[in-house]
């Protein structure tokens, strides 16, 4: 019985072996072509993503949804790489590619390709191997070589619907990268149940597959702007769409000067605007978002300093809806957090409109409502304007009055977008990870100093934070000039191998990795190991560098029947990983603590306790 006990044991033991490495890749291991003991590929860095150089204008009038008949050719490694990158990358200064209100990034991207599906892990930039197979049959049958399931975590966020927010926001860099690419991209909302047979963690739920590829034939897109109305044509500005992507622009609070026509008319476009170019192979003008079944069912709203406005995309112009300056009433139905909402010049208001798009489909107007806001940002950003989202409304009533359409019950507003001239309130980075150079040895009791350095990228100022690792701190000291270089000085008490790590932070609070450096401080340095059962077996061992001189032991041992109850003695020196053993003269038993200190010469000391149940008889004696 014992036997079969250990055999299940050990086969958990094997299980656990085979299973955890493969679990801890995801976050542990380097990314790096790594082929496993099967001979297939576990880990693939892509290579670095192609900056797309078209200007943000232009490729959102080239997106468009590609339905079905892809060639199957596959994607290359580059063309994927900006793919993913644009879907849910990190940013040079350490943001996102996409933007999340909350910070909370709850989607997980799989790859699906015909040799294997894949997880995108954006930290690294590399593809994870999550399941071997071709599974490109799963969702709607487009031919495409690359499926992308896009995946809510339940376990980052709870809440769904700000999880397909995130998920059109994906999305809309995706169609936006494939587009400018000359690759084609589709949205499908229909059977993204199949992904279950991924064997998807239960804690996640597949919400929409994206199709990418190459179109069968060319784009046929020609220059064909909507006539003239009361709002300017829609104009390209200079950033193109990855500089807009990697630099986009979040603000809290905005300067009091309004908008120009053209910077409104082009924000109002963007979010659900009507392309220039006229798409002649499926014969149409393709919008700015796409819309399932093609309904579009959102009324996009407008209130600056003048009043409020509806826009109408098929025109690409504005009506008056009711005049005076509703900002502050927004903001009082809204829960604003800390963006000062009211100060925004132009608040853009998408509402679903019930009556238009079915309840059914709730969760596609949510990832809809955010395709509307990701092209806000990028067009602020353009337009050097910064921009922000709320998305808690606490009020719809007192929303919908506040913009004259108390008595629309079937208009619902999932999000609030700002946009504006900022003060500089644009979106924080938290400072560079602190260059250190100082020693990494010395002695005790000496007072060593560590340059500092961290720069800022948005030139604020600076604190930092040392931990020593001896169980002290230097607090954070400053603030600093974002790149003016500091020393932080520190004394060890005691000789051993320390790693300090030393952080920094701006001051919004936003703090950098720890840079860490060792340090070794020299002399001698003594462990106390205490055995119990017959007698005080303890061994006093040198782990330091130096041979420790004038050890003073006492034994100290507290309850039980035992005497004496303390005992003390001198070691004239033990050297470097020698171990002396001490085996007082003490008679007795029971339940005891025992202490045994010992201090040598400059202080050094150790201390060790054990308690139990002890014999004693014994003598002293060193090895
Ligand atoms: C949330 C959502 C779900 C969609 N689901 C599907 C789908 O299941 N199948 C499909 O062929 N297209 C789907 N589409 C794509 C739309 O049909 C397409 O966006 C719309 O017809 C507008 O065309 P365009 O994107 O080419 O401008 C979906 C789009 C969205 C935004």
């Amino acid at each position: 019985m014992r036997k079969k006990d250990m055999s299940i044991f050990f086969c958990l033991l094997i299980i656990l072996a085979t299973i955890i490495p493969v679990i801890g890749n995801i976050n542990g291991q380097t990314p790096e072509q790594d082929i496993g003991q099967s001979g297939r590929i576990d880990w693939i860095q892509l290579p670095e993503p192609t900056p797309v150089d078209m200007i943000l204008e232009q490729s959102i009038c080239r997106r468009m949804s590609f339905h079905s008949g892809f060639p199957g050719t596959p994607l290359s490694d580059v063309e994927l790489s900006t793919i993913l990158w644009a879907a849910y990358g990190a940013t040079p200064t350490g943001g996102r590619t996409i933007y999340s209100p909350n910070g909370t990034y709850s989607t997980t991207i799989y790859v699906i390709r015909s040799d294997a599906t894949y997880i995108y892990v954006p930290s690294n930039h590399s593809l994870f191997l999550w399941k071997t197979g071709n599974y490109l049959y799963l969702g709607q049958s487009t031919g495409a070589p690359v499926k992308l399931g896009l995946v809510w975590n339940q376990s980052i966020a709870a809440d769904e619907k700000a999880a397909m927010a995130e998920i059109g926001m994906i999305a809309q860099n995706v169609y936006f990268d494939a587009n400018a690419l000359n690759l084609a991209a589709l949205t499908t909302g229909m059977s993204v149940n199949d992904l279950y047979e991924l064997d998807l963690p239960t804690n996640e739920k597949p919400e929409i597959i994206m199709h990418v590829g190459r179109p069968p034939s060319a784009y046929d897109f020609y220059y064909n702007p909507l006539p003239p109305s009361n709002l300017p044509g829609v104009v390209n500005n200079t950033l193109t769409l990855a500089e807009a992507v990697n630099t986009r622009q979040i603000a809290y609070s905005w300067n009091n000067t309004g908008l120009s026509v053209l910077e409104q008319s082009q924000i109002l476009w963007a979010s659900y605007g009507t392309s220039y170019l006229y798409d002649d192979i499926n014969n149409k003008r393709h919008r700015t978002p796409p819309s399932a079944i093609n309904i579009y069912p959102f009324k996009i709203y407008m209130a600056n300093q003048t009043g409020v406005y509806q826009y109408a995309p098929t025109t690409h112009s504005i009506s008056l809806i009711v005049s005076g300056d509703k900002r502050e009433l927004i903001q009082d139905a809204i829960d604003p957090g800390n963006i000062s909402v009211a100060s925004a010049p132009m608040i853009i208001l998408p509402f679903w409109d019930k009556n238009i798009g079915s309840q059914t489909y709730l969760l596609w107007w949510w990832y809809e409502s955010g395709a509307i806001l990701h092209n806000i940002l990028l067009e602020s950003t353009a337009l050097n304007l910064g921009a922000n989202i709320v998305s808690v409304i606490t009020d719809q009533n007192a929303l919908r009055t506040a913009l004259g359409l108390s008595s629309q019950t079937n208009l619902v507003c999932f999000h609030v977008a700002m946009t504006g001239h900022t003060n500089g309130g644009t979106q924080n980075h938290p400072p560079t990870d602190p260059i250190v150079t100082g020693p990494s040895n010395g002695k005790r009791l000496v007072l060593y100093n560590y340059t500092i350095v961290s720069t800022d990228p948005d030139a604020d100022e600076v604190y930092y934070f040392a931990d020593w690792a001896d169980g002290t701190n230097s607090g954070w000291v400053g603030p600093y000039s974002s790149s003016e270089t500091t020393v932080l000085s520190h004394a060890w008490a005691q000789s051993g191998s320390y790693i300090v790590k030393i952080k920094a932070k701006d001051t919004k609070n936003l703090e950098s990795n720890w840079t860490t450096i060792d340090m070794m401080i020299g002399g001698p340095v003594l462990d106390i190991t205490i055995k119990g059962g017959v007698g005080i077996n303890t061994a006093i061992k040198n782990t330091g560098t130096a041979t420790a001189t004038n050890v003073s032991w006492t034994v100290f041992c507290d309850g039980g029947f035992i005497i004496p109850r303390q005992i003390t003695g001198k070691i004239n020196s033990i050297d470097v990983e020698k171990t002396y053993s001490l085996r007082p003269l003490i008679f007795g038993l029971g339940r005891s603590t025992i202490t045994v200190t010992v201090v040598a010469d400059d202080g050094v000391n150790a201390e060790g306790v054990v308690n139990g149940f002890f014999l004693m008889l014994i003598v002293v004696g060193v090895k």
